[in-house]
């Protein structure tokens, strides 16, 4: 049984179809950490319902004391390692490893995207993709699994799923239907992980 370590910055949707997709052996793994940088993430909720350890690790603590990213990420490092995860997966986590830490890992830190390759890499790129292909513009719209490299929203694809805008279709519509997919996906994505893909 592979062991899975899902970091969140928010409600933790994503979190909770991997919890739930361990829990109905869909995936033959389990999810033994949940990471958040953010004290009201929902996801830590979740995890807490789940009875899985669950670790609130915030950034704001070290640059308050002029401490650096990378100090931040060695003592992050150290919290994680007894809980032994074998694949990393950045679901809404809102923050950007460094080389150092992702090298740890090679091949084994994932993340969710909702934008498909090559396609408005970014924070906002749900709703700038959604704006674009309203304008008319030949913007392509889903969502992608890809391992985490130091560029950001770069790294070999695992996994896509596209999710066109509907005609006359409101933003919260269209991310209400994006992360739905996106649930799929990321149960897509850690299933070819571990089948080696
Ligand atoms: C998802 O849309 C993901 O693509 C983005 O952040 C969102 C996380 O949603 N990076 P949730 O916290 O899993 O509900």
């Amino acid at each position: 049984m592979k062991r899975l370590a899902v970091f969140v910055s928010g409600s933790g949707s994503n979190l909770q179809a991997l919890i739930d997709a361990c829990g109905a052996g869909v995936l033959a793994a389990k999810v033994v950490l949940v990471v958040s940088n953010r004290k009201a993430a929902y996801g830590l909720e979740r995890a807490r319902l789940a009875s899985i350890p669950a670790l609130y690790f915030p950034l704001k603590p070290y640059s308050d004391a002029g401490r650096s990213r990378a100090e931040y990420e060695a003592d992050l490092l150290d919290a994680i390692t007894p809980h032994s995860p074998d694949l990393l997966v950045l679901a809404g986590w809102m923050h950007i490893f460094g080389a150092s830490f992702l090298g740890q890992f090679p091949r084994r830190v994932i993340n969710l995207h909702p934008a498909l390759p090559g396609v408005l890499a970014g924070k906002d790129s749900l709703r700038e993709t959604y704006e674009a292909a309203r304008r008319g513009e030949p913007v392509a719209t889903g969502c992608m699994v890809h391992y985490v490299v130091p560029e950001v929203d770069a790294g070999e694809v695992i996994a896509t799923e596209r999710v066109p805008v509907a005609p006359g279709e409101a933003l919260d519509e269209f991310a209400a239907r994006m992360h739905a997919a996106e649930h799929r996906l990321i149960v897509r994505a850690v299933g070819q992980w571990l089948a080696g893909r």
